[in-house]
């Protein structure tokens, strides 16, 4: 019709998210389907949550409270930090989505992020028209934060660093965050994107962003519900960020952005410490029988402190994909993140992770 839809947002390549496993069941005429391609909790949501959104249901004929009051109150609590630094969105993707409206909007603004990464970060800037300024990790797939320093310019608003990183699993630590603060010209803002946070808490040197919106540095750290609450179909997210830029974002959100049910659910998946921590240890067991039987075949495994594991298998993933796909299992290559031999594989159920064992030994037995 030749409307004049902006060219930036024209080039923009809309998010694929995996095909359902009710579609490969029927395409492929299978009984059963594992889906190990989406970082979900394979635990399921927190039963504490499920019961909080059966009795919000009663009232959603009523508008959301828009300020979230008693989920801000109860992250408040939680982690030591006023209501005012608190972030809340539809996902941790809108919030994603948000910082790009807020920091980017002149041609010349440009964002740092590492290559590769969380694949929303391009589109925050894409959206803006904005420069997306990419920098390689380093050879053990971790965020070079000396390289992302020197890719900073005048016209930096803003630097994304996923930690840990998805589709690579791997962390920045402290030491190296801290230094990347020392020199950061002022003005520009790290983002800190914790979505997998609770798969890496105890590691002894975690930078957690928490502590440094605490100390007042122009730091925003994001969490979700999404992974270790289980909560990723009801859209949750949240994060830590200086008063300035809360009240920022919360000018450019829309008013009801974070729904009744999601809000309630939040509320009660926070008090649900044993849930996290079960799903914490069904993840470690599974990581760990999912890394092996990838080195078995030969691949690379990069140690992985998220929900995750990440290979690169030294051969053209897509028809290791379609090889698991035909026995039942859906994995995720990483061809959209610009690797023709990387394959990441989701935690699962004891009985999914060994699901993908059997499949994957028969296929590289082909090999
Ligand atoms: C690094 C990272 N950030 C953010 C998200 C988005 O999570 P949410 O479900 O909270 O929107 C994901 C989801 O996979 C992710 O991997």
């Amino acid at each position: 019709m030749g409307l004049r839809i902006r060219p930036n947002v024209r080039r923009m390549v809309p998010y694929s998210p995996g095909k359902p496993v009710a579609e490969v069941q029927r395409e492929l005429g299978l009984d059963s389907v594992v889906k190990l391609a989406s970082n979900e909790n394979p635990l399921g949501p927190s039963p504490k949550a499920v019961e909080a959104v059966r009795r919000a249901a009663a009232c959603l004929h009523v508008y959301p409270d828009g300020s979230a009051y008693e989920l801000r109150q109860a992250l408040s609590r939680k982690f030591g930090v006023p209501p005012s630094q608190i972030l809340l969105g539809n996902g941790s993707d809108e919030l994603i989505h948000l910082l790009g409206l807020v920091f980017l909007g002149a041609a010349d603004d440009e964002m740092v992020v590492g290559d590769p990464s969380f694949v929303r970060y391009d589109a925050a800037a894409h959206l803006a028209d904005c420069r997306l300024v990419k920098v390689p990790l380093d050879g053990d797939l971790v965020h070079d934060l000396k390289a992302m320093a020197r890719a900073i310019t005048p016209g930096t608003k803003m630097v994304f660093v996923a930690n840990p990183n998805n589709p690579t699993g791997t962390i920045v630590r402290k030491p190296e965050v801290d230094a990347f603060l020392r020199d950061l010209p002022d003005g520009v803002v790290l983002v800190l994107d914790e979505a997998y946070y609770e798969f890496a808490a105890d590691v002894p040197d975690f930078p957690s962003s928490l502590e440094y919106v605490r100390a007042g540095k122009p730091v925003v750290g994001l969490r979700t519900f999404s992974k270790a609450y289980g909560l990723a179909g009801i859209r949750i997210g949240y994060g830590f960020a200086p008063e300035e830029v809360v009240d920022a974002v919360d000018r450019a959100r829309e008013p009801f952005d974070v729904n009744s049910l999601a809000q309630a659910a939040a509320v009660a998946a926070l008090e649900d410490d044993e849930h996290v921590a079960r799903t914490v240890a069904n993840n470690r067991a599974g990581a760990e029988r999912i890394a092996e039987a990838l080195r078995e075949a030969g691949a690379r495994v990069y140690p992985t402190w998220a929900n995750f594991v990440y290979a690169d298998l030294g051969r053209p993933a897509q028809p290791v994909f379609d090889a698991l796909l035909r026995k039942g299992v859906i994995v995720r290559t990483a061809a959209s993140m610009g690797s023709a031999t990387g394959l990441r594989v989701s935690v699962g159920t004891p009985d999914e992770v060994e699901r993908f064992v059997r499949a994957f030994r028969e296929v590289a037995s082909a090999w």
